[in-house]
């Protein structure tokens, strides 16, 4: 199934983003592919802070490569239906030059992290 929605504007993004961050669970894998510029970060960012980092500074990974972040059911924003603690793990892999270098940055606990 494809779904396309259409976002017009930064709120636009931060909303849905908020939304889904109410309704993941551990194991989830959210891919973002796109354009430079093209709101990836931007989605990202209001997804952490909707899993209650509100007052985050979440730094685009872009020269860490990967950043983590552990949220707290008692963090959650009141609009947000999250009810998990959970440690998001957010990978850009834009900089990797074959697929195996994932590994280097822990892709596999993440992974193994998500399956507890
Ligand atoms: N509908 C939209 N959704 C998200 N961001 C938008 C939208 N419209 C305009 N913008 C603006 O576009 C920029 C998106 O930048 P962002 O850093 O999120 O992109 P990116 O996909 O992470 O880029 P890069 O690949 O360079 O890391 C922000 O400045 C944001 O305010
Ligand atoms: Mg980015």
């Amino acid at each position: 199934m494809r779904l396309t929605v259409r976002l017009d504007g930064p709120e636009a993004t931060a909303a849905l983003a908020a939304r889904i961050a109410g309704i993941a669970r551990v194991r989830d894998v959210i891919a973002l592919a796109g354009d430079l510029g093209s709101g990836k970060t931007a989605f990202a960012r209001a997804f952490i802070r909707a899993r209650g980092r509100a007052n985050e500074d979440v730094p685009s990974p872009t020269f860490t490569l990967v950043q983590t972040y552990d949220t707290m059911a008692g963090e959650i924003t009141p609009d947000s239906t999250a009810d998990q603690p959970l440690t998001i793990w957010h990978f850009d892999l834009y900089r990797l030059q074959a697929p195996e270098e994932a590994f280097e940055l822990g892709i596999e606990d993440a992974f193994a992290e998500g399956s507890r």
